[in-house]
């Protein structure tokens, strides 16, 4: 039998959406007028929009046909009881309250388990849980090995917690001040990079010692779950799925934005074994987000999540989806472009400080690359730095841009396109100047805030 070597995309395109092509004069005009954000620019204006992977997949055609079967009843419809038992099948968990999104989720968790005094220990939150752990007054401590720090580091598993430091603080604060642990899988502020399952499991032991749940933030649970199979002994012939059903029984509960590995545009979940808490969640669940048959969601959107979540643990896909990240990883690497290794699961992530060493961290080089890039490809990524993360201006951690791909969307030669104009913003990296912001919100700042270019 022969074997051919090339890797292509394991589906064929039905419907096209036209992308509009601009030119670099126009680009800039543009950037001025969006104060140089790019989350204030059309989206009509961007050539590849490398954003987010959120909400931002194609959904198959099974997805489309799902949602004819969507039942819009406000209480106990079909379409519920078939999201409820795809979360189930994968999670095991006993409760599954659906959200509008990942972030509703988040907050009716930690207006529950929150609060002042307390600390929710984690790999790393991701900038809405950050901020959803700490409007409820708790502190939200970071907690990753120290390799994913270093963006050369060739470690597998660089999303892992640090199991020192984690028992460190289960021993100093004490079971009353630590109302769970989350492990964010894969582990995207710190560029995408898998949990393994030992680690999940060493969590699961300390955490079972200290009497404190253990959650995870679900979001690419798929894609985490493909690295196991593939760079963790013991699970090449396993199936992502079933791997994926060993690490949630690990845990006690998840959070999950299904706009990620739900292969859906919209929609999340909350799940939990714990009743007390499930019962606190629905209550304030209908305070915001609607009855807890429905959460937020039209019922053809749980059934598009529920058909999502089979899809997403197919193996084909996986594989397709995370060699195109590396192939944009590995391209750039070869040219010589400063990115995080090894390439992680959903996004490629650029190291602005080695990118941009002549702009100070105060000056947000991870911004003026973003700019640059849009400037000269009309690609748009996202800052993930000191404007994203304030608090970073007084660490070592490497400033990142994350260019995220979004699921089924672009073909090999959108990512050619997008290696070419990163290696041009590289090759003349010595002309880009930093940033200043001129308005700012209170919070979550990158969103909206204004920017000036510097001299
Ligand atoms: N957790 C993680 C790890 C995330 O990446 C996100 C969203 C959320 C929670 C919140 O989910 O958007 O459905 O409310 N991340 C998006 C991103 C926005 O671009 O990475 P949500």
């Amino acid at each position: 039998m022969t074997t051919l070597k090339t890797i292509i995309e394991p589906f064929r395109i039905k419907a096209v959406e036209p992308i509009r092509l601009t030119t670099e004069p126009e680009r800039e005009e543009l950037l001025q007028e969006a104060h140089w954000n790019l989350f204030l620019l059309r989206a009509r204006d961007v050539l590849i929009d490398l954003l987010t992977d959120s909400g931002t997949g194609a959904m198959s055609n099974a997805q489309w046909a799902a949602l004819m079967r969507g039942d819009e009843s406000y209480a106990g419809s079909d379409s519920f009881f078939r999201f409820r038992d795809a979360v189930q099948h994968l999670t095991g968990y006993t409760h599954v309250i659906p959200t509008h999104q990942g972030r509703a989720a988040e907050h009716i968790l930690f207006a529950i388990v929150g609060g002042a005094g307390k600390a929710v220990l984690s790999n790393t939150h991701f900038d809405t849980t950050r901020a959803n752990v700490e409007v409820s007054g708790a502190e939200a401590l970071d907690l990753v090995v120290a390799s994913a720090a270093d963006p050369t580091s060739e470690f597998a598993f660089k999303g892992n917690i640090d199991l020192e430091r984690l028992e460190h603080e289960l021993v100093t604060r004490g079971r009353e001040r630590v109302p769970l642990v989350l492990l964010t899988v894969t582990n995207n502020a710190g560029g995408g990079q898998p949990v393994s399952m030992a680690n999940a499991r060493a969590v699961r032991e300390v955490t079972r010692r200290h009497g404190v749940p253990l959650y995870f933030d679900a979001c690419r649970f798929a894609e985490n779950c493909y690295f196991i199979k593939t760079r963790e002994p013991g699970y090449a012939e396993r199936s992502v799925e079933s791997i994926a059903q060993e690490l949630f029984a690990l845990g006690d509960g998840c959070t999950m934005s299904a706009k990620k590995d739900g292969l859906a545009n919209i929609g999340g979940f909350l799940a939990t074994n714990d009743d007390g808490l499930a019962e606190q969640a629905r209550n304030l669940l209908i305070l915001t987000e609607g009855f807890p048959t429905y959460g937020g969601l039209a019922g053809r959107d749980l059934d598009a999540i529920a058909q999502g979540l089979v899809e997403v643990v197919d193996e084909e896909y996986l594989h397709y989806r995370i060699v195109s990240t590396a192939y944009l990883c590995n391209n750039l690497h070869r040219a010589g472009v400063p990115v995080v290794r090894p390439a992680g699961g959903h996004a490629v992530y650029l190291d602005a400080t080695r990118f941009l060493p002549h702009v100070p961290r105060g000056q947000h080089p991870g911004q003026a690359i973003a700019a640059a890039l849009y400037r000269v490809g009309g690609i748009r990524g996202c800052e993930m730095g000191t404007v994203m993360f304030p608090h970073l201006l007084d660490s070592e951690r490497p400033e990142l841009v994350r260019l995220a791909l979004p699921r089924r969307v672009y073909t090999q030669s959108h990512i050619d396109y997008v290696v070419e104009a990163v290696t041009e913003v590289f090759r003349t990296r010595e002309t880009l100047r930093g940033y200043r912001i001129v308005r700012e919100p209170a919070r979550l700042r990158h969103f909206t805030c204004h920017f000036e270019a510097l001299e």
